[in-house]
């Protein structure tokens, strides 16, 4: 059966907060339940940035797995990796790199942007401008198709979508293509045969995309086919040549409405953070002393929630009912801040307790952790090993 195959990798770039969980960490849990999912480490991307603080990978990086794993992300539904155990993730890099033009690079628009951000790091390395192609890599060695990824990231799919349609461009073509093709048909069958070349029909000049799936399905069930066979008959499907990478499409995260502290995004550049698994009472603390609408400066003053970053929270965090009685208790000074903020304390705690019991469990044991991972490399490893066969024979290194 043809299955959605998603994969999104994050840096280690430092302790996870609630902005990751409301933003990313909740959409992946989801998405664990409705895909097959690979999620990783992103190291080597941490190094395209911070190539001179490597001890920001060490820690940061187990920190993090054990963060999702808090989270929810279950490694029994998931697959969850560190991309540096995956070594292909490199080879695919290398080989794409030999057909990828530097305008493309230097067009993305994150490469100037970044640069001009993190102006106390030198970013004219060849590796940073890199950047997009790794993770191109990193997608198409998996043959992901969705991707979720933030508003950000957008032109980086576009970047892989580019780079795979010229792969199969270039690597793609054969001598003789429609001929082997239609040879490949007719080893699927006569019935099966049939119902492909109606549902190619369909696609090509109808652009039914539900007649693409229907095949897509078909072929792989259809398990007399080589691998070569296969890939040609999805190429023919769509008119070109085999397609040996196939093109993914970004799965939007809808941007974290989680404010921070002080009511803006919630960042550690801004120091307004609440980490995953803080503790109870720091959490408590924090919340008491985040500013309020600066207006009310004495209990007897009203506010106006639509000043105050505490309203920002109980959007996230309380039902209608609660924040009626802080709209109330707010504009005629009926209920005083420290009683407002109560109502969010409670839940954020209660939001994080199962995550510091998971976590507790990981920290209690290491190696739970460490296992997780050298088997989710494993497993990603033998996934990008078929790709990588598929794009070595394409390309020309074929020694065995
Ligand atoms: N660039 C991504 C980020 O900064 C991280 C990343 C690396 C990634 N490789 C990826 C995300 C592949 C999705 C797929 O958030
Ligand atoms: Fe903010 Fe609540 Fe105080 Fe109003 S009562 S200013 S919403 S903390």
């Amino acid at each position: 059966m043809f299955v959605d195959r998603v994969l999104s990798g994050m840096r280690p770039t430092g302790s996870l907060h609630l902005g990751h969980y409301h933003g990313v960490l909740k959409n992946w849990v989801k998405l664990q339940h409705e895909f097959q999912c690979l999620f990783f480490v992103a190291d080597w991307h941490a190094l395209t940035t911070h190539y001179d603080d490597p001890e920001i990978i060490g820690q940061n990086v187990w920190d993090m797995v054990v963060d999702w794993l808090a989270a929810g992300v279950d490694p029994s539904q998931a697959t969850l990796f560190i991309q540096s155990q995956v070594p292909e993730h490199a080879e695919l890099h290398l080989l794409l790199s030999m057909i990828t033009p530097l305008g493309w690079l230097e067009r993305v628009p994150t490469y100037k942007d970044q640069q001009e951000k993190l102006t106390e790091k030198d970013l004219s390395t060849y590796g940073f401008l890199g950047y997009p192609l790794l993770q191109g890599a990193d997608i198409l060695i998996y043959r992901a198709n969705r991707v979720p990824v933030g508003e950000d990231q957008v032109p980086h799919i576009e970047f892989t979508r580019e780079i795979a349609r010229r792969f199969n461009h270039i690597y793609g073509r054969e001598a003789g293509f429609e001929q082997k093709a239609e040879t490949a048909v007719k080893k699927l069958g006569v019935k099966r045969g049939k119902v492909y070349r109606e549902l190619r029909t369909r696609y090509q000049q109808q652009g039914d995309q539900e007649a693409l799936a229907a095949a897509h399905a078909l072929l792989e069930e259809a398990a007399n086919l080589s691998m070569g066979d296969r890939e040609r008959l999805f190429g023919f499907l769509e008119g070109g040549g085999k397609m040996i990478l196939s093109e993914p499409q970004a799965l939007l995260t809808e941007a974290s409405k989680m404010p921070g502290l002080d009511g803006q995004k919630m960042s550690k550049s801004y120091n307004n953070t609440i980490t995953l698994r803080e503790d109870a009472a720091s959490v408590t603390k924090k919340i008491r002393t985040m500013p309020t609408d600066p207006a009310r400066v004495r209990r007897t003053d009203p506010g106006d929630p639509d000043k105050c970053p505490v309203w920002e929270f109980h959007k996230v965090y309380s039902d209608d009912a609660t924040r009626d009685w802080v709209q109330k208790g707010c504009r005629s000074a009926g209920i005083g801040c420290l009683e407002c903020k109560q109502p969010v304390i409670d839940a954020v705690l209660k939001e994080q307790e199962p995550m510091r019991e998971r976590a507790q469990l990981y920290l209690d044991d290491p190696t739970l952790v460490r296992n997780i991972i050298a088997e989710g490399s494993d497993r990603a490893h033998k996934l990008a090993s078929e790709t990588m066969r598929d794009v070595r024979n394409a390309m020309g290194l074929n020694y065995s």
